[in-house]
């Protein structure tokens, strides 16, 4: 198949590694099974909020069907599967006392992985708060850090014997300026989108030391979401408006984090939230970059808006995807290089991909060519990064199902695997095929 020759990996590390990642609230489905409580999006999809009233009710059913999700990874040849665990599941109320059938069934998942010879990547947080902490102010409350050191604890105890890989939080700047600026979740005044993110990036400081107490030999990091903001005109204040949305969106929580700053842009309106010595209890020493990495974002000055910027018009001769993401892999290996240099950390990827609108064909089969491309396209230049002296240490798909995409419910599909949701039947893409063979050549080398 033209386009689908396998990338150049030469330049990648021996060690490298390959997975696909996924997250609890888009695929496990059964919300209202063996005790487990609801989460802030239970109730945006009870609200209606998302594309055909689609909820997360179902899902993909992987609670119940993670043996098969786990032989389907075992055939992929993946090395790693990140996924998350759901917090109002093991934690009905968020605090308090923990549901043991929950936390069993990351027992049954994780040892599941294991057998397979797959490494389990723990993500603490995607998104899905319980609604009971929410109704407490959610990350709006200072408090909310020991919330989650308290829930870290119970993870890290519960499963350290066996997981060594942990994440903090997935994409912090996106749900803290979705929930609180952004978009129709907006129902908040600037103010609480600064002490939301001060709170989280205090939450992750928290969980670091907790992780490093509890569990021996633990790896840690935290997932944020990077791209180059491009303005959409060459005017100034497209200009002055890409420079913000790069410091909110980019830099507001692995700046703290890994260099003790906040972007200086953002500083005075972080100030009224900060108590003394603030900046070294988020600013705790991890051992890698977790990077979500789609595509460039395009933005132009929206003085009406909070923050004085919105998403603008994307250049004509920018190729897209069938649901609008610039394709454009070179800033992928400037992004790459971007954080290779301002954070000096091991970096692994660990979402990319490629959504769309597939469907399957009369073979019963689903042909996804340009999933395909663009991953090629995309390894190619991370190779490329890596040759240029980048420490890129590991790829992950996003996903390795189809699954519940947010605000998309499940009108878009980024999954290696194909599900039928009316049956739940798995059926891998080409691209599935391609991936194995990706990793297996990689691996030989
Ligand atoms: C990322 C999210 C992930 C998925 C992909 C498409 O922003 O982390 O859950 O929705 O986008």
């Amino acid at each position: 198949m033209p386009g689908s020759e396998l990338p150049s990996t030469a330049k990648l590390r021996p060690d490298f590694i390959w997975g696909v990642s996924t997250s609890s609230f888009q695929i496990e489905g059964a919300t209202k099974e063996d005790g487990r409580g609801p989460s802030v999006w239970d109730i945006y999809c009870q609200n209606g909020e998302i594309k055909n009233g689609d909820t997360g009710d179902i899902a993909c059913d992987h609670y119940h069907r993670y043996r098969e999700d786990v032989a389907l990874m075992k055939r992929l040849g993946v090395q790693a599967y990140r996924f998350s665990v759901a917090w109002p599941r093991i934690l009905p109320r968020g605090q308090g006392s923990a549901n043991e059938p929950a936390l069993s069934f990351y027992d049954r998942l994780i040892d599941e992985l294991l057998a397979a010879g797959i490494e389990p990547w723990l993500c603490l947080y995607h998104w899905d708060l319980p609604q009971a902490l929410e109704d407490l102010g959610g990350w709006m409350n200072r408090q909310s850090s020991a919330w989650f050191a308290d829930y870290t604890r119970l993870v890290a105890t519960r499963y350290g014997d066996r997981v060594k890989r942990f994440a903090t939080f997935n994409e912090p700047s996106i749900f803290s300026l979705f929930g609180r600026s952004l978009g129709k979740r907006d129902r908040s005044s600037e103010d609480n989108l600064h002490r939301t993110i001060h709170h989280v990036n205090l939450a992750h400081g928290a969980a670091v030391d907790v992780l490093r107490e509890k569990v021996a030999g633990a790896s840690i990091g935290c997932i944020h979401n990077y791209q180059p903001c491009r303005p959409s005109s060459g005017n100034e204040a497209d200009t002055t408006a890409a420079a913000r949305l790069d410091a909110y969106w980019n830099k507001a929580f692995p700046d703290p984090q890994c260099r003790g700053e906040y972007p200086p842009l953002m500083r005075p309106a972080i100030e009224p939230h900060m108590q003394s010595g603030d900046l070294a209890r988020i600013c705790r020493p991890v051992d890698w970059f977790g990077l979500n990495h789609y595509s460039p974002v395009y933005v132009k000055a929206q003085p009406a808006s909070m923050l004085g910027f919105d998403f603008g018009t994307k250049p004509a001769n920018v190729p897209l995807t069938p649901i609008e993401w610039p394709i454009d892999p070179d800033a992928f290996a400037e992004t790459l290089l971007t954080i290779h240099q301002r954070y000096g950390l091991p970096i692994y990827v660990l979402e990319n991909g490629y959504g769309n609108f597939d469907s399957l064909d009369e073979t019963g089969a689903v042909i996804d060519t340009k999933r395909i491309e663009f991953l090629r396209v995309y390894i190619g230049a991370m190779n490329a990064a890596a040759s240029g002296g980048v420490d890129v240490r590991g790829y992950f798909i996003w996903s390795l199902l189809d699954n519940f995409e947010w605000e998309s419910g499940y009108s878009i599909r980024f999954g290696l695997i194909y599900v039928d949701y009316p049956s739940l039947r798995r059926t891998p893409k080409s691209s599935f095929g391609w991936y194995a063979d990706l990793i297996k050549t990689a691996r030989q080398r």
